[in-house]
């Protein structure tokens, strides 16, 4: 009964949707590993569901370090029916940016990246685009992206990413974000940021996908960048307890809570994803623990004190 019911509001709030923008990294897969990444449980069966169902369907990465094709080889490797038409990332849209103001990239990107600007006029360069280059991030490397933008009369640089870091399984690596700022500080320019939560990001895999905002759901694992940049482009999104998913600052717990008591709404799971949806402020929040049918719990996390970063993991089965 319960969990009909939820499924009765699920489909309520689901009216109208006809497009489905897929994170990848904490959604589908974790990275690192020995073969590279490790599936989320269900998440494959997930996708499969979502295409037999008739929505249209995009995945968006904030991937920076190797072309799509080799990216969804390896999601293909690890059991998604996905191909590279299918995934929305910086690189092309950068791609499109460039074309669309005649730009000529000069490119402090990874080696694996560059047959992504195959089609892009690179001669005489009149602005940089800076990527994840990891160790293509050489002091030359840098230093010859500087000397072309500070040489620029309008320097202009384009960046794939604002991240400071991330987790691989041999320690923390430096991200795009801190060479980015890096030759922000030294050419005195602002970067312009190509990726989530840029909105011109998220439109341009709603204009792929050929669905307006209204009609599309984001689904991620990062509250700002995946949930909050759909919902700044009109989108309804809901956020999966996986990936970097690990606690809720003390400022939306607090507000989640009060939420909680006051106007909680279970709606029920999303099919095939481990999350639930709330109604915030009139906006919309996925949180708590795995939607179970018939369980309406208050999430746990949300009681006690603040886990630590990266501390408990998220159970994702019922
Ligand atoms: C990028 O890094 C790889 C691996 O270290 C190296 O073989 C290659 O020469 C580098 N390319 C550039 C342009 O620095
Ligand atoms: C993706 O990139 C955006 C902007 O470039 C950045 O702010 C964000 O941290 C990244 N998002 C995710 C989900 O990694
Ligand atoms: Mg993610």
């Amino acid at each position: 009964m319960a969990a009909q019911d939820g499924g009765a509001k699920m489909a309520a709030w689901a009216r109208g949707v006809r497009g489905l923008l897929l994170d990848i990294s904490g959604v589908l897969y974790d990275s690192g590993g020995g073969g590279g990444g490790a599936p989320i449980a269900g998440s494959a069966e997930a996708v499969r569901k979502i295409k037999a169902s008739g929505l249209k369907l995009r995945f968006c990465t904030n991937e920076t370090q190797a072309t799509r094709e080799k990216f969804v080889k390896k999601l293909q490797g690890l059991g998604f029916d996905i191909s590279v038409a299918e995934v929305t990332a910086p690189a092309p849209a950068a791609c499109r940016l460039l074309k669309e103001r005649g730009l000529r990239p000069h490119l402090l990107v990874h080696d694996d990246l560059v047959p992504e600007f195959a089609e892009i006029d690179k001669t005489n360069p009149n602005c940089v685009v800076v990527g994840d280059a990891a160790e293509n991030f050489s002091y030359a490397n840098v230093n010859e992206a500087f000397r072309v933008l500070i040489g620029l009369e309008k320097p202009v640089l384009i960046s794939l990413g604002r991240g400071r870091y991330y987790k691989e399984t041999d320690g923390l690596k430096l991200d795009v974000g801190a060479y980015m700022k890096a030759l922000e500080y030294a050419c005195d320019v602002e970067a312009e940021v190509v990726g989530k939560p840029a909105k011109a990001f998220f439109e341009s895999a709603l204009a792929e996908m050929g669905v307006p905002p209204q009609q599309a759901i984001m689904i991620g694992d990062d509250i700002v960048n995946d949930v909050g940049g759909a919902q700044q482009c009109g989108m309804r999104a809901v956020q999966v307890r996986t990936g970097k998913y690990r606690y809720l600052t003390r400022e939306l717990r607090e507000t989640l809570v009060v939420a909680g008591m006051a106007e909680r709404r279970q709606l029920g799971g999303f099919p095939g994803f481990p999350v639930s949806v709330f109604l915030l402020h009139g906006a919309w929040f996925a949180a708590g623990p795995p939607w179970c049918p018939g369980e309406l719990p208050v999430p746990r996390d949300l009681q006690g004190p603040a886990a630590p970063l990266g501390g408990r993991p998220t159970s994702t089965s019922c």
